[in-house]
């Protein structure tokens, strides 16, 4: 009864119902094991338990809440992850913070002027000697497979990137490509093959990146005509390398156009 008073209060002062859900959800669980428990044991439970037990039932236990436990786990993830790193920068500058948000992310990147690697391991554990190139830019980044999105590019804008990564991305969008032109003075080399939200707007935002040599949009499900879209990319950027593997380019187009024309259009 006392340990049940305890629980209630606890409860009740909680204020963060997001972190302490978790705990509440396995307290609500126990208690209504005790509650079968005493159900079957003793005739008549006290009904200040059993109303209380109610409440937590109605209040915690509630299906939908485990079943949005995840993707909301999933979502405050992905926003304080890519957060703007201000304490880093301040204690260590701009270098640092983007190496420690990189690694942080479970990306990898090269220092101007190193030629080795920094990367965390498929655990996201990483070695903390980046502290030691404090003032050295980062010049290559690698952010393949991670959540990285169009906030967390913040914590790159100033580093001269030479080339970026985005190898099947999750949260790269549009939005993200819009971002890029920040890095246009210096990108050469993007990759954004494998990315399942970007579409050709997103890809018309890439005229601004002027230095590009060489652009991966291999395999994007969401452009539709894909043979047309390269050659808009290639007009668009006139000196860049486009790849652009994992599409059935002999397939008539969605647009609608003869294959005559295509073929035309390609030679
Ligand atoms: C382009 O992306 C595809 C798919 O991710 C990859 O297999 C290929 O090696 C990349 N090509 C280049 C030149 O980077």
């Amino acid at each position: 009864m006392f340990v049940l008073h305890g629980l209630l209060l606890e409860v009740a002062v909680m204020s963060a119902p997001l972190i302490s859900l978790h705990r509440c959800c396995q307290r609500a669980a126990v208690l209504l094991v005790a509650r079968r428990h005493w159900g079957s044991s003793s005739a008549s439970p006290p009904s200040l338990v059993s109303r209380s037990l109610d409440f937590l039932a109605r209040r915690f236990y509630d299906v939908e809440a485990l079943l949005n436990w995840k993707s909301r786990i999933g979502k405050d993830q992905l926003r304080k992850k890519n957060l703007y790193y201000g304490y880093t920068h301040k204690l260590y500058g701009p270098d640092i913070a983007s190496a420690y948000y990189i690694l942080n992310l479970g990306g990898g990147f090269r220092f101007v002027g190193q030629s080795e690697w920094f990367r965390a391991d498929s655990r996201g554990k990483f070695n903390w000697d980046f502290l030691n190139y404090k003032d050295t830019p980062v010049e290559e980044v690698d952010m393949s497979h991670t959540i990285i999105n169009y906030v967390g590019l913040s914590n790159l804008e100033r580093q001269p990137l030479r080339t970026l990564k985005v190898q099947g991305c999750p949260e790269v969008d549009d939005w993200f490509l819009a971002g890029l032109h920040k890095f246009q003075d210096s990108l050469e080399e993007l990759d954004i093959s494998h990315c399942p939200r970007i579409t050709v707007g997103g890809l018309a935002a890439l005229r601004n990146l002027r230095e590009l040599k060489h652009l991966n949009v291999s395999s994007l499900p969401r452009i539709s005509s894909p043979a047309l879209v390269i050659i808009l990319l290639e007009e668009m950027l006139p000196q860049c390398q486009i790849t652009a593997h994992g599409y059935d380019l002999s397939q008539p187009q969605v647009g609608g156009e003869k294959p005559e024309e295509r073929l035309e259009a390609e030679g």
